[in-house]
């Protein structure tokens, strides 16, 4: 049907490999393990698992067959679906925007902590270093946009290696990278949980990780957090994996890549959660304090927790360039898949060459988040886009998605058809069923609960008037580009919207 010539995975490893260190990210290491703890600890378990395998893997497979069956970036395989449709593929490229503007700043972040682990550069108070001389981060909220210098060249940096990759190609560019930087990541992830369990007191961070809290599975707010976690460690909702599948020979096993994606993410997720928790529980015997005091998430965690705890370890610069690195090559790895869905989406839909394409979408993308991230108001900008783009956008895209392919244009049963014809493990009812019935239940009414604390209380006592612009205000503004964007009439090697419907 659609004969050009597009850009290929030279082998399937390849592809997983890209698709697994799309999954393997900043949400693994970061983000999960403090979920799980605030949520249930070892009871976690039951509804995160219950997210993976009603939603994350159909809805996984559900997007691999979209970019493999249309083979394009989500703009273009939305647009062959049904002209509409086009919106949802445009709303998450926009998605993906915002993301990446600020994703680029944490790997920067870890970078710079990766070259401090050698000499412990913290000092004795790794909090005032990280908010006064690192991000030399404003009092309060604010939209002030001085310039904080320390974070320009690492920034700048791993824009450079993102759109290098990038602009070096699919199989030359991203499957390279992703098959150098993953093995790489899990030999020095895995040193660090050896490493990790070994230290007086893991036991106790382990204990305090895992002790199963069962009233929380009656928890609503426990369920969303699992369905959140894993869509967006997964990479779905955001169009990462329709673009990746897009790339995929005609005969490729969808399904049973899924799987296998969706449980090496979610193991990784796993060992992390065990990473942290030992090396939590040894600062914890250390200082005498409860484990419960040391377990924030995110800058907390990774940026004022651990440096504490590896100024207090043998060997501790050792493992601070272990753990500062690994998250560095987790996010590049997922870096690199958020920005080739922008790339490559612009480039689908104008027929701009690989590198004009990396150079002008790219660049553009590095400018705003270059401009927009390392300020004083930066950090907390950061924090509420992060929030709102994940709940409102992510969540919100793949909900649509999900009731507009099984519902309104019933393409289910055809997209099940494809995937069969290639894939080793065979879709049948109970895939539609899950997709089509459970996972929009579940994603809807995880909207409605979230959207009431959204209204009852200002996420994380932030003003009004800050949220509404740097947090409604660009979650709604990714969606209403997107409409924009999909009435521009692009062409492409002279192919109008209408001629791609008809093939
Ligand atoms: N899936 C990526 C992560 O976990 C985005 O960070």
């Amino acid at each position: 049907m659609h004969a050009e010539h597009r850009e290929q995975w030279g082998t399937r490893a390849g592809f997983l490999m890209a698709a697994i260190g799309s999954a393997i990210g900043l949400g693994n290491i970061w983000r999960f393990p403090y979920i799980a703890y605030e949520n249930g600890g070892g009871a976690f378990l039951v509804p995160y698992l219950a997210a993976l395998l009603t939603a994350g893997i159909p809805l996984l497979i559900m997007e691999y067959s979209l970019g493999h069956k249309y083979r394009g970036t989500p703009p273009t395989a939305f647009l062959r679906l049904s002209k509409p449709a086009q919106v949802i593929g445009w709303w998450q490229v926009l998605i993906c925007f915002v993301i990446a503007a600020y994703y680029a700043v944490i790997i920067a972040w870890s970078v710079m902590y990766t070259g401090y682990s050698f000499t412990e550069a913290w000092g004795d108070d790794p909090e005032t270093f990280l908010f006064s001389d690192v991000l030399n981060a404003a009092d309060a909220p604010t939209m002030d946009t001085s310039f904080v210098g320390t974070i320009l060249l690492p920034l700048i940096a791993v824009w450079l290696i993102t759109l290098g990759v990038l602009a070096a190609g699919v199989r030359k560019g991203i499957e390279r990278a992703n098959k150098i930087f993953i093995p790489l990541l899990l030999m020095m992830f895995v040193a660090l949980v050896i490493r990790a369990i070994t230290l007086p007191g893991a036991a106790d961070g382990l204990n305090a990780f895992f002790q199963p809290d069962w009233s929380a599975i009656t928890d609503g707010s426990v369920w969303v957090a699992a369905y959140g976690q894993i869509f967006f460690s997964l990479s779905i909702g955001f169009g990462i994996m329709i673009t990746y599948s897009s790339y995929l020979r005609r005969r490729s096993d969808l399904s049973g890549s899924a799987m296998v994606a969706g449980f090496a993410n979610s193991s990784f997720e796993l060992l992390a959660g065990i990473g942290v928790f030992a090396t939590i529980g040894f600062m914890a015997a250390n200082a005498g304090i409860p484990v419960g005091e040391l377990a924030t998430s995110g800058i907390g965690l990774a940026f004022v927790a651990f440096p504490q705890i590896i100024s207090n370890m043998p060997a501790g610069e050792l493992f601070g360039v272990l753990f500062f690195a690994s998250l560095t090559i987790a996010g590049l790895t997922s870096m690199i898949s958020i920005v080739q869905v922008i790339v490559g989406s612009v480039a689908d839909r104008t027929g701009l060459r690989r590198i004009p394409a990396v150079l002008i979408v790219g660049g553009f993308t590095a400018l705003v988040s270059i401009l927009l991230f390392p300020t004083t108001g930066g950090l907390y900008l950061l924090d509420v886009v992060d929030h709102f783009i994940n709940q409102y956008g992510i969540v919100v895209a793949a909900l649509v998605s999900v009731i507009v392919v099984a519902w309104v244009l019933r393409q289910l049963k055809p997209l099940e058809q494809h995937a069969n014809a290639t894939s080793a493990i065979r879709l049948g009812l109970l895939w539609r069923i899950t997709l089509g019935v459970i996972t929009p239940l579940v994603l809807g009414w995880m909207m409605w609960d979230s959207l009431q604390t959204e209204l009852s209380e200002n996420y994380g006592d932030y003003e009004g008037s800050f949220l509404l612009g740097a947090g409604w205000g660009v979650a709604l503004g990714a969606l209403v580009l997107g409409v924009i964007l999909s009435i521009v009439p692009w062409k492409r090697g002279g192919k109008t919207a209408e001629e791609e419907v008809q093939g």
